[in-house]
Parts: structure tokens; C-alpha cells; sequence
């Protein structure tokens, strides 16, 4: 039975090779921050109040003028064409099905028009990495703007990669040159094999269409060592917004101190992350700084949370602190692995079933119902 995130994970391990499973699920150096974004979650309790009319429940959120069904997306993950052929697109649908936005990652296997092609009137947003030529990433704007993409995020924690090193021990590293060892890991799953030897080995199509060959080559390599641009600064973000009108968000924000000095830059969103515990391993949860963040924002512009997010009360959490909304990143990976668009669909679902049960157990019946007084933390810290 898949009733939970656990489930949903369990299957994606049988479907996935050891390498691809580890490179989703792991986080950097001793993983410490990853285990913190569950810890912290789950020290914050929820306090409901009572008798309260919950005969209908409203989960839905506005957010630059788009409904949410729930106040949940899909966060941006790279190499989805690694789990599943075609993983970016069937995720995108499948959050679409749910009326819930989809973010795509620079590091995505579809281009991004063949995404918007398959999800015609699905909330798409753009993630934006900038590395080598900047004229690449001025390319991925422009195109993103001219397929309805309606907000770009630029992610800004990753300086350079964090160290992950179930990825180190376990070979994976492009160019891909399996050894005997990953070689038994490819026959030991046939299915996915399979789908892979299909679709062929999965590139970052985003980035090779705007150079030419050579520096096509550079571009894909330092993407996948994410070797980032790290002359990029705030005064760059002027740069960002010459080309892009719409909303323009900040992912990987931690610090009240930056969350103050991207407003004064002038962006439209925040995303308080820690990349899921794959970057800094001693980064504070996501949980822990919000509501600082929060407050230094005073509601001037939306803040959502993402890192560690698996239930729909984790979801509530952050939404009784006063974010905007939640984004999901390994949570709807594994719905893909374990089942396709199908279990992408189904574990989005599984969220938005458990915000509705959660809020009516909260006697809550919109989200603007829900406060920090409803917020406590663990007995023992109390
Ligand atoms: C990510 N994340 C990410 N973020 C981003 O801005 N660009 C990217 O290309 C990627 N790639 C990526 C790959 C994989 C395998 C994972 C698991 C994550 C981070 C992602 O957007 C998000 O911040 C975290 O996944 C949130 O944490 P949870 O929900 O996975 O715990």
C-alpha cells in the first residue's frame, strides 16, 4: 500500500539503480542538514482549536495572481530524465493535473518548450543557474519568457556544489563510464534500464541549444560539476532584471540579513532552502529561519519554504508561520520513480488529501485561519 512519502520512496528504490537512488535521496558530507529539516519539522507541533465550522475546507492559495489548489509546487529538480525518460514533462503534467505550479531546473533533460507543449495551461516557473557565458543564461530567460514560463528563480545557494558523497563513493560522474560494480547495478534493474537504453542517456538540453559544440561540451560539464558563476553578486541581479519583467524569486535564501537585502534589490519572492541538505551540511533547517525571515519580510512579498517537506502538516507548519506555500522536491521525485506521471499525480494528491484532513482536524477552513498561535514547539524545548 502507498499511503505515505516513506511508501512512495520504498517503491522508487526498488525501480531505481542503487546510484540514481542515492543521487536523489542523499545530501552533502555527513548529511546532518538533511536529517535537521526532518528533526526541526517535527519538533514543531501543531495546536488545533475546536469547534469550529469545518464543513467545507478551502486549501487554495493565490500567488501572482494564479490559484494553487493547495499551497504546494513542485521544486526544481535536475536530471529528472534520469529517474524517468521524459521525467521533467510527466512531472509537469502531473502537477498540473493537481493545479499546482511546476518549477524546472536549469539542469533539466526536456527543454523547456516541450514542457510547456505538454502542459499547455500548466503554472510553469524557470529555475536559473548562471554559469560560464552569461549570454546562456540571458538565452534560457528570453526562451522561458517566450514559452509562458511566469517566474524565474534563481537559485543563489549554490556557489559550488556540496559535497555529496554517496554520489563520490558510487561512481556517478559524467562523462558516464559505468564500472563492473554500477554495470550490476544497471542489470539488477531491468525496467529502468530499459526505459534509459530508450530514451538514451539524458543531457541538459537547456544549455546545449545556445553555443556552439565546444562550448556546449564546457557548459554541460560545469553544470554538472556545477561549476557556477561566482562573480555573481546583488549588483548582478540589475542584470537579471533588465531581461525579465516578471516575477523574479530568490532560492537558497537562509539569512534575515539577505531576506532584507533582496528586497531592497527589488525581488518579487523568496524561497528559504537549504537545497534539500545537498549544500552547506551545517545549514540551519529551513523550518528554524523562517520565521525570522518571515518577519523581516513583513509580508511585503510572498515567502515559500522548501527542504525536508514530506506531509501535508509539515506544509501547515510553514503556512501557520506565514509562508505563502511549500515546495516539494524529493517528494514528488519518488511519486515519479515509483509510477510515472500516475505517481507523480498520486503522491501530489496524497499531500493535498492530508492539508485538507489536517486543517479540519485544525478547525481551520482557509489557510488565513491558520497563525503562529497555533505553533508549539516540542514539549521538552518549551
Ligand atoms: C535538487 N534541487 C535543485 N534546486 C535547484 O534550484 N536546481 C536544481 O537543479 C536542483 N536539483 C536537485 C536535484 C535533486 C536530486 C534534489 C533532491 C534536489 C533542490 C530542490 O529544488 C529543493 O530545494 C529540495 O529538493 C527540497 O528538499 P526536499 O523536498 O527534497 O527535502
Amino acid at each position: 500500500m502507498t499511503l505515505r512519502t516513506d511508501d512512495f520512496r520504498a517503491r522508487a528504490r526498488r525501480y531505481l539503480p542503487r546510484f540514481v537512488f542515492d543521487y536523489v535521496d542523499g545530501g552533502a558530507e555527513d548529511e546532518r542538514c538533511l536529517r535537521r529539516n526532518r528533526d526541526d519539522l517535527d519538533a514543531l507541533r501543531l495546536v488545533p482549536n475546536c469547534l469550529r465550522d469545518t464543513s467545507t475546507i478551502d486549501t487554495a492559495v493565490e500567488v501572482f495572481g494564479r490559484r494553487w489548489a493547495h499551497p504546494v509546487g513542485v521544486a526544481p529538480v535536475g536530471f529528472n530524465g534520469l529517474v524517468r525518460p521524459q521525467g521533467d514533462v510527466l512531472l509537469a503534467r502531473a502537477a498540473a493535473a493537481q493545479g499546482l505550479p511546476f518549477v524546472l531546473s536549469t539542469a533539466s533533460n526536456a527543454r523547456l518548450e516541450a514542457v510547456r507543449a505538454a502542459a499547455p495551461e500548466a503554472v510553469l516557473w524557470m529555475q536559473l543557474y548562471v554559469m560560464g557565458e552569461r549570454a546562456i543564461a540571458e538565452q534560457i530567460v528570453r526562451r522561458a519568457k517566450a514559452a509562458r514560463f511566469e517566474a524565474l528563480v534563481l537559485t543563489v545557494d549554490v556557489p559550488v556544489s556540496g559535497l555529496r558523497e554517496r554520489d563520490v563513493r558510487n561512481g556517478f560522474r559524467l562523462p558516464f563510464r559505468p564500472g563492473p560494480r554500477m554495470l550490476w547495478d544497471l542489470a539488477s534493474h531491468p525496467a529502468w534500464s530499459l526505459g534509459m537504453a530508450r530514451q538514451g542517456a539524458p543531457v541538459f538540453v537547456n544549455l546545449s541549444e545556445h553555443a556552439d559544440g565546444a562550448a556546449s561540451a564546457q557548459v554541460q560539464a560545469a553544470l554538472l560539476a556545477r561549476a557556477m558563476d561566482r562573480s555573481l553578486v546583488w549588483d548582478s541581479l540589475a542584470w537579471l532584471r533588465g531581461l525579465w519583467s516578471g516575477p523574479l524569486l530568490l532560492k537558497g535564501v537562509l539569512h534575515h540579513g539577505d531576506a532584507r537585502r533582496a528586497l531592497q534589490a527589488g525581488v518579487d519572492g523568496l524561497i528559504v532552502s537549504n537545497h534539500g541538505g545537498r549544500q552547506l551540511d551545517a545549514a540551519p533547517s529551513s523550518i528554524s529561519v523562517l520565521g525570522g525571515i518571515l518577519d523581516a519580510v513583513e509580508g511585503r512579498v510572498p515567502v515559500f519554504a522548501d527542504s525536508g517537506f514530506r506531509r501535508g502538516s509539515d506544509v501547515l507548519k510553514a503556512v501557520a508561520l506565514g509562508a505563502r506555500g511549500v515546495f516539494l522536491g524529493r517528494h514528488a521525485v519518488w511519486g515519479l520513480a515509483a509510477g510515472g506521471e500516475a505517481g507523480a499525480r498520486e503522491a501530489l494528491a496524497l499531500i493535498g488529501s492530508e492539508i485538507e484532513r489536517t486543517m479540519t482536524l485544525m478547525g481551520a477552513a482557509s489557510l488565513r485561519e491558520l497563525g503562529r498561535g497555533q505553533l508549539a514547539p516540542a514539549f521538552a524545548e518549551a
